[in-house]
């Protein structure tokens, strides 16, 4: 996995690499469910082009019973329960690969897995690519809007869409982010000057920079969406 990680270590923007629940429990899941972690590779070069995480949970098929963002991924996969569906975590195509279909051959990399292993429902906390070009509307406005042609607008969720997913419900707080103030302006490049709400580079919503307590805190959102695989 070494160099996979290597090859896709320029994927996340730097203040999407500090996550207070996902950093924890990332290594720990990819050490759990070895399994379920895919790395897209050029056959002939063996040069890595993507790497796909994901990890088995009992899910119950309503919208109430998914895990309440990323965050919640990890509690629900690691409670014991018998796992029946997949939940995908993380796409990384390499940079110089983006834009040139590997995203539809990824996902179905990851919709053969689950039914590899009797799964038959791939659910997945979307990270809309193109949320940061509207860090100020609400992902529950976001999530809905669609292009004339009727298939949704962020390019991302459009891929799981016209693979057969839905979106079933979106998280506002899907992933949290805390930092002292002077990491968030370490992460984004850009002072923080007083107490507020900040829009930065690549965020998919605002920070919230508390100077008194020395404290910047954002909230990444999602959209869950659900292949029926079976
Ligand atoms: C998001 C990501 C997985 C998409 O993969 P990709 O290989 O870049 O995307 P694809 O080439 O397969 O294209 C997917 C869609 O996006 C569109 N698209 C891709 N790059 C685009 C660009 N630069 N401008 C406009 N549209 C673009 C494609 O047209 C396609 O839409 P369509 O099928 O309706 O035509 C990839 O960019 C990535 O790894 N990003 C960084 C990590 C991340 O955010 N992962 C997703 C969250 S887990």
């Amino acid at each position: 996995m070494q160099r996979a990680d290597e090859a896709t270590a320029d994927v996340w923007p730097e203040y999407n690499r500090h996550g207070d629940f996902v950093n924890p429990n990332w290594g720990r899941m990819r050490a759990a469910f070895p399994d379920f972690e895919l790395v897209l590779c050029d056959a002939p070069e063996e040069e890595v082009l993507a790497q796909a995480h994901s990890l088995p949970l009992a899910w119950d098929g309503t919208a109430a019973g998914l895990p309440r963002g990323i965050d919640s991924v990890f509690e629900h996969a690691f409670s014991g329960a018998t796992p029946t569906a997949l939940c995908a975590m993380a796409v990384e195509i390499v940079p110089a690969h983006q834009g040139g279909g590997l995203a539809r051959r990824a996902l179905d990399a990851m919709r053969r897995l689950a039914l590899a292993h009797g799964l038959r429902d791939l659910i997945a906390p979307v990270r809309p690519s193109w949320k940061e070009r509207y860090p100020l509307t609400p992902i529950e406005r976001y999530a809905g809007w669609r292009r004339t042609d009727g298939l949704l607008f962020d390019p991302w969720m459009r891929v799981h869409e016209r693979l057969g997913a839905t979106v079933v419900r979106v998280e506002p707080r899907s992933l949290r982010i805390t930092g002292t103030v002077g990491e968030w302006e370490a992460w984004t490049a850009l002072p923080f000057p007083e107490t507020g709400e900040y829009v930065f580079p690549g965020g998919l919503a605002t920070v919230a920079i508390d100077r008194e307590a020395d404290r910047g805190r954002y909230w990444e959102p999602n959209a869950w969406m659900h292949h029926a695989l079976g």
